[in-house]
């Protein structure tokens, strides 16, 4: 199964891709955590992309397409993958398709996540990640069971500096500028499906679950 998560930032694209990887044995792809892997790294990726990410805009073209190019390459990618995050401009989605196409790997579904702006404020203002494990949690909507430790792993949780509220205004008015492009060019291929962004994780889990059943992918 090779799907594309698109969708807002705070639609729940990493917290469905999570589970789905596990229940399907295949890789979750985020660009989002490759890149801050590289900001932690402090390697030359991660220090140029950086800059971008802490302003909620996005890093150029041709960093994140030659880092999913490789990736996608890679053996544990050949009985499927879940990209979240990527493709995100129209230049973007082009150069995936010539580098899933020479491999013969195409998308099978793109799973575009509809999500009002309340949803997505209200989500991303609450995220709480772990420092050490990466575990996703929300002040409200997935506490852990001890304010500020990761259940899993015990590590301590902390706010992604793009959450701050003037940074998520801006990463919505950039995903509103980029993802027009994006949805047409999946429409025309026939390969876009929506899902509500606003469903609960578990609402989503179960739809999902019935939609790859139709589309025969389960
Ligand atoms: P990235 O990390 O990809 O951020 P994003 O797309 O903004 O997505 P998020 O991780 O914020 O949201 P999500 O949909 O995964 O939600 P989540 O499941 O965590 O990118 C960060 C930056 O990297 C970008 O701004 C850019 O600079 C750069 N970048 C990355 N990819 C790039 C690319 N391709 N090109 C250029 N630049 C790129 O859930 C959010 C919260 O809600 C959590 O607290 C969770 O616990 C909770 N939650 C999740 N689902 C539900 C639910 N159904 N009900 C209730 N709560 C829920």
């Amino acid at each position: 199964m090779k799907l594309v998560l698109l969708g807002p930032p705070g639609a729940g694209k990493g917290t469905q891709a999570k589970v789905l990887s596990k229940e399907f044995g295949i890789p979750h792809i985020s660009t989002g955590d490759i890149l801050r892997e590289s900001v932690k790294a402090q390697s030359p990726i991660g220090l140029k992309a950086k800059v971008y990410m802490d302003k909620g805009e996005l890093v150029p073209d041709d960093v994140v397409i030659e880092m999913v190019a490789q990736r996608v390459a890679k053996e544990d990618c050949g009985k499927g993958f879940m990209l979240d995050g990527f493709p995100r401009t129209a230049a973007q989605a082009k150069a995936l398709d010539g580098t899933l196409a020479g491999l013969n790997r195409p998308i099978d579904l793109v799973l575009y996540f509809k999500t009002s702006q309340q949803t997505i404020i209200q989500r991303l203002s609450g995220r709480r990640v772990c420092k050490n494990c990466g575990e996703n949690y929300h002040i409200k909507n997935i506490p852990p069971k001890v304010a500020g430790i990761c259940d899993k792993c015990g590590g301590e949780l902390y706010q992604r500096v793009d959450d701050k509220e003037d940074t998520i205004l801006n990463r919505i008015k950039v995903y509103e500028n980029t993802v027009p492009g994006i949805i047409s060019y999946y429409e025309g291929k026939g390969i876009l499906r929506t899902v509500s962004g606003d469903f609960d994780v578990d609402e989503a889990h179960d739809y999902l679950s019935k939609l790859f059943v139709k589309e025969k992918l389960k």
